[in-house]
């Protein structure tokens, strides 16, 4: 296991054979972990891979290991990366935060000016998501597609966002926005320009002072040699 290698890759028709088990195994952790979920059939998946909306892991020889896929919500103005899956013995490998890191560049070339959001209980996904630059907000900053919170419906936790009028649940809402990223970097720059333009007037101000300096010490030289 030590050596274990897995290949990551965007999901094509050649990997819809695993949508079952794919969906099994989502199905399956759902039960043991006692948490909620928004279910998928495998067409919905094969869709997917079809689509070029998943990127699947496997092993070098072929056995599935992880998954995870593309959503959109509100005409592409929300983006999930949805059903993050990896299969028991090839979990702690770092294999969900390779995953990850593939949907997330998908997401970002294929909706560049999306919001990339995600619900989710598990510690690791908000671990893997907050490297990713993702930052905890309400669900008020998530979307108003109900499709998308119709989802929800097939999760054992329903009653509770419902009870809660959908401002709530145990799920933390995360999202990577984009727009506010630009502009942190934009600040970022900003104030780097600041600091560098700071220290080249403090530069010029201690020269001026020198030149000031030697030209009085000359001065009093001067006047020295005269008398
Ligand atoms: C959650 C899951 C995808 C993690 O997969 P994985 O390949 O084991 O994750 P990684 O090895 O990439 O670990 C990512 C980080 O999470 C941590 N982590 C992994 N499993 C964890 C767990 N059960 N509890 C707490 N932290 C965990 C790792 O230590 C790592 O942190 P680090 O970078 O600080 O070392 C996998 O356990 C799984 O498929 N679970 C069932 C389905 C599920 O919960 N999906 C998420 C739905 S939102």
């Amino acid at each position: 296991m030590e050596n274990m290698s897995f290949v990551v890759l965007v999901a094509t028709e050649q990997h819809i054979h695993y949508a079952q088990q794919i969906c099994d195994e989502m199905e399956a952790s759902a039960k043991a972990r006692g948490t909620g979920i928004a279910r998928r059939s495998p067409d919905y998946v094969k869709q997917k891979m079809l689509e070029g909306k998943a990127v699947i892991a496997c092993t070098s020889s072929g056995e599935w290991a992880g998954f995870c896929y593309i959503e959109t919500w509100s005409h592409g103005k929300y983006v999930a990366n949805s059903g993050l899956i990896v299969a028991p013995p090839f979990r702690k490998y770092g294999l969900a935060t390779t995953i990850k890191e593939n949907i997330f560049k998908l997401s970002r070339s294929k909706y560049p000016d999306a919001k990339i959001f995600g619900l989710t209980t598990g510690l690791a996904v908000m671990k893997i998501n907050s490297d990713l630059g993702y930052e905890p907000v309400t669900y008020s900053e998530l979307t108003n597609d109900e499709a998308f919170w119709k989802g929800c419906q097939s999760c054992v936790n329903f009653e509770i966002l419902k009870s809660k009028e959908r401002k709530n649940c145990l799920c933390t809402a995360m999202l990577y926005d984009p727009a506010q990223k630009k502009m942190e970097e934009q600040k970022k720059k900003d104030n780097e320009k600041m600091t560098r333009n700071k220290r080249l007037f403090e530069r010029w101000t201690s020269f001026k002072q020198y030149l000031l300096l030697r030209k009085s010490k000359m001065e009093k030289i001067k006047n020295l040699i005269t008398f």
